[in-house]
């Protein structure tokens, strides 16, 4: 038994404290060497955090899991897990397919059909790329003629894949409201790069061809975050940015299990179990009716203090246990090697 890992930014160090803790044997694989596969040979399987701006792993971590479980290795993240993450598109398609609660979300591929619904639909939409984090790349769209403006720019010259003003405003804001400077670099390492683009978008290019739009949930003074691992759940709310609806990315945390619904915290652990997903981080935000709502799945996830600072995981029978020794990323190994070893016996 031993597991291959690649080491990065991300949860790799924490899976390798989990091995050495119990004595699983793993080795430092890299997955960027075309030898991969051959160097995962002595391998049961491999656990690598890909990550959604890092064009590389865009390029072909997705491909790379596929081939690897079509020739019995186990993966972390796996098909089920990974084939949808930063993918709105794909995620509203899923949510229909598998009746999971999330807003009425439409999505057009040509501009005549998104400017006759466009006509007749309701405002606000909030309007996203198919890829994005911390809000960057989700806006309200209060009106018809607004709406318009975006479908003609959706399939005329495209949509940066990083809105680097937005995060310059984002930040130059959340600087002035918390005295912080750590926003206030990151505003100028933004502002560098609309002169000057990373690989990331040099590499990946526009969004075009494509308009989303979703039906706008009113009066979310917070959304929630709930991360599920198998059937463990971990949970937080963030609140929005003053006067926004956003709170991806607001860095406002509460985290008293009590503040948490319920209800997400069982949609959540069902909806993983359905996909079959191993690990999945989900954004609730409620409908007018007060329904809990998903808008947004990732298997990826910040770590440190954000989801650390949670006191604690509910079951699968949403029984809480305050336990901050073991941390998602030590269970995603965990089940991992149980996966491994039942396959075995
Ligand atoms: N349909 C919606 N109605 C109301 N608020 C929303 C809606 N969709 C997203 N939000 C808010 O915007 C934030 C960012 O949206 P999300 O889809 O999670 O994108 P990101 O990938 O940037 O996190 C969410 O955290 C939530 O607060
Ligand atoms: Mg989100």
């Amino acid at each position: 038994m031993r597991l291959g890992i690649h080491r990065g930014p991300g949860f790799s160090d924490r899976w390798i404290e989990w091995c050495e803790a119990q004595g699983v044997a793993w080795k430092p694989v890299d997955c960027y060497r075309s030898d991969i596969v051959a160097q995962l040979a002595d391998c049961d399987g491999l656990m690598w955090h890909w990550h959604q701006t890092n064009p590389k792993d865009v390029l072909f971590a997705r491909q790379l899991t596929a081939a690897l479980e079509a020739g019995g290795k186990a993966v972390f993240p796996d098909v089920a897990t990974s084939w949808h993450f930063d993918d709105k598109v794909a995620q509203k398609y899923l949510f229909e397919a598998i009746g999971a609660p999330s807003p009425p979300t439409q999505v057009f591929y040509d501009l005549a059909s998104a400017l006759r619904w466009i006509g007749e639909a309701e405002f606000p939409q909030v309007f996203k790329l198919r890829r994005g984090a911390g809000s960057v790349n989700v806006q309200l769209v209060r009106t018809r003629g607004e709406a318009r403006r975006l479908a003609q720019q959706a399939f005329g010259r495209g949509f940066a894949v990083v809105n680097r003003l937005a995060e310059i405003r984002d930040n130059a804001r959340k600087a002035r409201r918390t005295g912080d400077l750590q926003p206030l670099l990151k505003a100028a390492r933004s502002a560098a790069r609309l002169v000057r683009p990373n690989t990331f978008e040099r590499q990946d290019g526009r969004e075009r061809g494509y308009l989303y739009l979703q039906a706008f949930a009113p009066d979310n003074d917070h959304d929630t975050r709930v991360v599920v691992v198998g059937d463990r759940a971990w949970a937080l709310r963030r609140r929005v940015r003053p006067n926004d609806f956003r709170a991806s990315g607001s860095g406002d945390a509460l985290y008293d299990p009590d503040g948490i619904d319920r209800r997400m915290l069982r949609i959540a652990l069902d909806v993983r179990a359905k996909l079959g997903a191993q690990c999945l981080s989900f954004d609730f935000v409620r409908g007018a009716d007060g329904a809990p709502l998903i808008v947004e799945i990732s298997y990826g996830f910040p770590i440190g203090a954000f989801l650390d600072n949670c006191p604690g995981h509910w079951d699968g029978a949403l029984t809480f246990h305050a336990d901050q020794e073991n941390r998602p990323q030590h269970f995603m190994a965990a089940d991992l090697v149980a996966r491994i070893r039942a396959q075995r016996a």
